[in-house]
């Protein structure tokens, strides 16, 4: 079975092939706003700017080497709706043309199950971190039952409006992360973990203001032990009582090497394994899309033309783990 995907949720518009032994072909087009952080629209004019290059780029790939689509993938949410409706428009069409199902995908399951299939988890507790979500989540009855989340914006967002207030460009996240690595000392910055919740918005508030009178270094360093400590926290927990022996780490703030050492010290000190995805799997990707769309449609699913409505709010634990 070959399944094409359409990702372009946020900053990146990606389509890639796959089958079920791995990636056929991917072509992605990145969105870096000119100032600030992502614009909306503006992240939505370039994703329809792009979308005939990049999808068909792999169209025609996918003709040179005679694999034949089985069915269209899409991101259906959550994201940000101008982006999810590009994408959704362009995704009915593919599925119209080449007479074949259209299948549309949660975003976060997506980044769970090509971690899966990337890592070679079994059965984790996953922290999914990135630039608009903060969960930690298990596989309990049929679904990704979410442990713990942020309650307020996500670490990805805390990172990179810090990094905006310090005058770092858009995405802020590897820039903290090369900057902590200079870093001489750890600066006290607000711990907030409210039962198995988060939140990081004081935190990254915190860390702006400590900035100015420390060096940025030492801030960013700061910064990143203060939330990752909170995230292993929650995650060890959320391991305990969905009795889980493995954790995965996916989504963007995923690619920071720190985190992934602090996850692998704590799963070390239980007996139990972490799995980290490759780098390229972490951010936004269609490989992921159309690999959960593979699942998916292997489970007998697929989504009608009048069920494609975007989902900007489409919660990870809405979906029914058919395929597990
Ligand atoms: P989602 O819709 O899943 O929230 P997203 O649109 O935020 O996805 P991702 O690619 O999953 O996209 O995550 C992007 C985030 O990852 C940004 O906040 C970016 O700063 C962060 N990031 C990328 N690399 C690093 C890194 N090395 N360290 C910390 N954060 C990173
Ligand atoms: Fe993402």
């Amino acid at each position: 079975m070959i399944v094409f995907g359409l990702e372009g949720t946020a900053w990146n518009l990606s389509a890639a092939l796959v089958d079920e032994r791995g990636v056929l072909y991917e072509k992605s087009a990145t969105y870096v706003p000119a100032k600030g952080g992502i614009h909306p629209r503006e992240a939505a004019q370039h994703h329809a700017e792009h979308m005939a290059k990049v999808v068909g780029d792999v169209l025609a790939h996918s003709r040179e080497s005679g694999l034949r689509p089985d069915a269209i993938a899409f991101s259906q949410g959550p994201g940000l709706g101008p982006c999810l409706r590009t994408v959704a428009t362009a995704a009915r069409v593919l599925s119209q043309r080449f007479s074949v199902p259209l299948l549309g995908v949660n975003h976060c399951v997506a980044h769970i199950e090509v971690g899966k299939w990337q890592s070679g988890a079994r059965d984790p507790a996953v922290i999914y971190v990135s630039g608009a979500n903060s969960q930690v989540l298990a596989l309990r009855q049929g679904r990704y039952r979410i442990f713990g989340e942020t309650l307020d914006i996500s670490i990805g967002n805390a990172i990179d409006k810090f990094a905006r207030s310090v005058g770092l460009s858009h995405p802020g996240g590897p820039k903290v992360e090369e900057l902590a690595l200079k870093a001489n000392r750890y600066i006290p910055l607000p711990y907030t973990v409210k039962g198995m919740d988060l939140s990081f918005s004081g935190l990254s508030t915190a860390a702006t203001e400590a900035a100015k009178k420390h060096d940025l270094a030492d801030v960013c360093y700061s910064l990143q032990e203060t939330a990752f400590a909170m995230l292993v926290e929650v995650t060890e927990r959320a391991m305990a009582h969905a009795e889980k022996k493995e954790t995965m780490l996916v989504g963007g703030v995923g690619a920071n090497k720190r985190l992934g050492e602090m996850l692998n010290t704590m799963c070390l000190e239980r007996g139990a394994r972490f799995y980290l995805p490759p780098r390229k799997f972490m951010g936004d990707n269609g490989s992921m899309i159309a690999y959960t769309g593979l699942l998916m449609h292997k489970s007998g699913r697929q989504t009608p033309i009048e069920e494609s409505g975007v989902r900007p709010n489409y919660r990870t634990d809405d979906v029914a783990v058919t395929w597990a």
